[in-house]
């Protein structure tokens, strides 16, 4: 897919689609206001015959608009005029593309950016535009038989499309939010694409490798500890969890050092469970599949460096992915079992299918070693945080108010949101033992909220976040897939904290 930035009548473009946009009070968008006058009222009349009503991302193709160069007009309603959010324009774009992709188009022209959105930029609007146009356009085909494949790509594709700035002077602007968006979305594409891939294949070593071929194609470093390594470090509770399985546990190290030297890192830290069977404490069968999405958070790390990488952006940031498999076997940990952690601290493993957390917490100590400046740890942690929040939101945990509240805002301007959730010391004694220094649950009550806690007793020593993303990673039923969240609020927080330190 080809994107690129011009200025012109939309009209005139000899393309095989125009897409404008309409309002709900029937007003026209500049574009569709051109196309009208130069096709004698015909876009006019569609609406009377009220085919059209302008209602947000509804859509209508017209053939053979007269007096127009392009094969096709697509009108896409952009809702009410004057309340528009962030949320309803990306709404109509995606609404656009997936229209025109079940057609014969190939080349585009979007007239999209004249929405009005009261606070959002040219820049912002066309990142946003790429992002949502190639996330429409996503499928994930590898896994299907040649012959099917062989069928999906004889199908027409949009091969190009054009954005179209309402004036030359807006086109830097908007070539800024090109490479912007283009970058996110090679990282999104990358985090939905592991997270798609089956569990057999997506391993531990599948994580490692693709780590390691991000060394050539991106300029990281990147170190591979293994099962040794790790043993001589002391991670008791990542290799607890370890030990069921037959694939080796791999911890990826991924750095990007492009700040200055003296500027401390930022750590992401991603759980990289590549199955989740709950172990001994085994799950139900009921939709086991999705287990394999349970390497969530470590695609997202890897999907941000990807997409930092290609913004080439000037800051020091570290990667440190835990990567196992939580099976049931005759060496799996089981209930009762205690774990030394690399902390020092003892954990009572009551129930093996709160792993997550026991993996992670060897990997938040390691994390020290780096001195960072703050520590984001980004994991499909529990199914608690999805009753809580659904799959709209991600739960975020910290302490430190202000690095709460920069992600929460960069959340909110990549439209990929999170909300802020209590880390209370009145939680803390949910997680008492009898027999070591802490149990791995708290009990029903509160249950993503007690797993923060549990992490928090290995962040102490940096300003630290937690994401829980168990309910926006992937979407279930029949639209099954990953989401590529959260790359886009990490990558934005990210940008905004190069934007900051740089100026
Ligand atoms: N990976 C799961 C969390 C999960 C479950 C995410 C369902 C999305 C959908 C995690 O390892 C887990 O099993 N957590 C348990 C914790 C419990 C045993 C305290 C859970 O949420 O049930
Ligand atoms: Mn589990
Ligand atoms: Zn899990």
């Amino acid at each position: 897919m080809e994107f690129s930035i011009k200025s012109g009548k939309a009209e005139k473009q000899a393309c095989d689609c125009v897409i404008v946009g309409i309002y709900e009070s029937g007003k026209l968008s500049p574009a569709a206001t051109s196309i009208d006058q130069a096709s004698n009222g015909f876009i006019a009349n569609v609406l009377k015959h009220g085919d059209m009503d302008g209602k947000l991302a509804s859509t209508l193709l017209l053939h053979h608009v007269p007096g127009i160069q392009s094969h096709r007009v697509l009108l896409v309603g952009l809702g009410k005029s004057g309340e528009a959010k962030a949320s309803c324009y990306r709404k109509a774009v995606s609404a656009s593309i997936k229209a025109l992709a079940k057609t014969g188009t190939k080349h585009v022209a979007s007239y999209l950016l004249e929405m009005d959105l009261p606070k959002e930029c040219v820049t912002w609007k066309t990142a946003q535009f790429v992002e949502a146009a190639q996330d429409s356009l996503y499928h994930f085909g590898v896994m299907k038989g040649q012959a099917t494949q062989k069928d999906q790509s004889k199908k027409e594709k949009i091969v190009g499309i054009d954005i179209y700035v309402s004036d030359v002077s807006a086109a830097d602007a908007a070539e800024t939010g090109l490479q912007q968006g283009l970058a996110l979305s090679s990282g999104v594409s990358l985090a939905k694409d592991l997270g798609n891939l089956p569990p057999n294949v997506c391993t531990p070593t599948y994580l490692a490798d693709q780590a390691l071929a991000m060394v050539k194609t991106h300029g990281l470093t990147v170190q591979i500890l293994e099962r040794e390594e790790m043993q001589k470090l002391g991670m008791g509770s990542f290799l607890g969890v370890a030990q069921g399985s037959v694939q080796p546990p791999k911890l990826i190290v991924l750095q990007h050092l492009k700040g200055k030297k003296t500027d401390k890192p930022v750590v992401l830290v991603g759980k990289g469970i590549t199955f989740d069977t709950g172990g001994i404490s085994i799950k139900p069968g009921a939709e086991m599949d999705e287990m394999k999405y349970d390497m969530c958070g470590a695609a997202s790390v890897l999907g941000t460096f990807k997409a930092i990488a290609e913004m080439d952006l000037p800051l020091n940031v570290v990667g440190i992915i835990p990567a196992c498999e939580n099976m049931p076997d005759g060496n799996a940990i089981r209930p009762g079992d205690v774990l030394t952690s690399m902390s020092g601290q003892t954990i009572e493993v009551l129930n093996t299918d709160a792993e997550g957390r026991l993996i992670l917490c060897d990997a938040l100590t390691y994390a020290e070693k780096f001195e960072p400046a703050l520590v984001i740890d980004i994991a499909t942690l529990t199914g608690a945080c999805v009753i809580a929040l659904g799959h709209h939101a991600s739960g975020l945990f910290s302490n430190q108010d202000t690095l709460a509240h920069e992600l929460i805002s960069a959340g909110e301007q990549a439209l990929d949101r999170a909300w802020h959730m209590p880390l209370w010391e009145d939680y803390q004694p949910q997680l008492d033992s009898n027999f070591a220094d802490m149990a791995n649950i708290g009990g029903r009550a509160g249950g993503s909220i007690t797993a923060a806690c549990f992490l928090s007793r290995f962040t102490k020593k940096y300003h630290w976040a937690h994401l829980d993303i168990a309910g926006t990673a992937w979407k279930s039923g029949k639209e099954k897939g990953s989401t590529g969240r959260p790359v886009p609020l990490l990558t934005g927080f990210l940008k905004n904290r190069a934007d900051k330190l740089n100026n």
